[in-house]
């Protein structure tokens, strides 16, 4: 759980932006809500290494440099994330990458206290993924720090099949945009690989857009949930400087939270479908519990979606007792062999069950 820079700002970032961006994510309980690493995604770099071959923060947006920003970032209890590319240059072409020099920036990052880096996959020569992705994962692993990789090839070589050989995550998909269907089109596409995650591993879907402005109120709801039940990183995306109660509201709600970071570490996935618009998606979570995330897709109507125990995984005759994880609400009596629900147009309704004792 953490924020980027990328979604919001694009290439306009500066240290003042990344300080301020730690000082709000504690100021207003985003930090206390598990959301640790701030990281920089592209252009913080300046767009040449030195004569001696070395990549240098960019003078003129980072005049402190990143150990610095990495100092003050620690000072407020959170973690540094860098970036770079699998490439001569990275995505933007405003920076350098580090292919040929894995190991030489992974000390770099490791001296500064950098705790994270995204590894993007622009600029490439043509040796394969594996072997340059790889290249860096050891570079890491020598650079005397532990530091989460993440990898970003946009689902490549079915990465979720290796990418655990090498890193911590990695991008099962292209770049989110912030529309219903783009971040829908996304967590289908991580889905099929829901098999492979596990702690310590997981599929990455891209980061969050909640909160930049091209999704309605429900619709964010929906995202939030299905990055929730779907084990994906918690990657903030927006301004969290400007955050409004909504938005807020959203991604602190520590209820889904819970749902996201049990410790089963379990990919909930879509487990039945009705016609082309509603759907159930449901995973195991500690304690026998289940997460169950009803959801209609449909632009237009409301509609009643039933989850069915075999569909969802719950033994014939199990009782459980469901709580509405966005209303705060457990419902009234136990439910055996389905829960249906009421579900509005682009909308989900998201249930922790959990067995009642017989
Ligand atoms: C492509 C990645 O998929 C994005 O998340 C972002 O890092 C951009 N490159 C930056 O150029």
């Amino acid at each position: 759980m953490g924020w980027n820079s990328w979604n919001h700002f694009q290439c306009d970032i500066n240290e003042a932006v990344v300080r301020s961006t730690a000082d709000a994510l504690v100021a207003i309980g985003l930090a206390k809500a598990g959301y640790t690493y701030v990281n920089l995604d592209d252009c913080w770099a300046d767009s040449e290494r030195t004569k001696e071959g070395y990549m240098v923060a960019n003078p003129k947006t980072f005049p402190s440099g990143i150990k610095a920003l990495a100092d003050y970032v620690h000072s407020k209890g959170l973690k540094l994330g860098i970036y770079s590319s699998a490439g001569t240059r990275t995505c933007s072409n405003r920076m350098p990458g580090s292919l040929g020099y894995e190991e030489r920036d992974a000390k770099m990052f490791a001296s500064w206290g950098v705790d994270y880096l995204k590894y993007d996959n622009c600029y490439r020569d043509g040796t394969p993924e594996t072997v340059r992705f790889g290249r860096m994962s050891r570079a890491l692993v020598n650079s005397g720090r532990p530091i989460f990789y993440s990898l970003c090839e946009w689902g490549f070589m079915e990465v979720p099949k290796w990418g655990g050989m090498y890193g911590n995550s990695w991008r099962t998909t292209g770049d989110i945009n912030d529309t219903w269907s783009g971040m829908l089109d996304n967590i289908d596409l991580n889905d099929a690989y829901a098999r492979y995650a596990k702690p310590g591993g997981w599929n990455d879907p891209d980061m969050l857009e909640v909160g930049n402005g091209g999704m309605a109120y429900n619709e964010y709801v929906v995202h939030f949930s299905l990055w929730a039940i779907a084990k994906a990183p918690l990657v903030i995306g927006c301004d969290v400087t400007r955050v409004s109660n909504e938005t807020l509201g959203i991604l602190s709600n520590a209820e889904v939270i819970a749902i996201s970071q049990d410790r089963l570490g379990v990919q909930g996935q879509k487990v039945s479908k009705y016609g082309n618009d509603l759907e159930v998606w449901a995973g195991q979570l500690s304690g026998h519990r289940k997460a169950v995330l009803l959801l209609n897709r449909g632009a237009t109507r409301s509609a009643s979606i039933t989850a069915a125990w075999p569909d969802v995984g719950i033994r014939r005759g199990v009782a459980v007792e469901a709580r509405d994880v966005w209303k705060h609400e457990t419902l009234p009596g136990w439910f055996t062999g389905s829960l249906t629900a009421v579900v509005g147009p682009h909308s989900c309704k998201l249930f922790v069950l959990t067995p009642v004792p017989s």
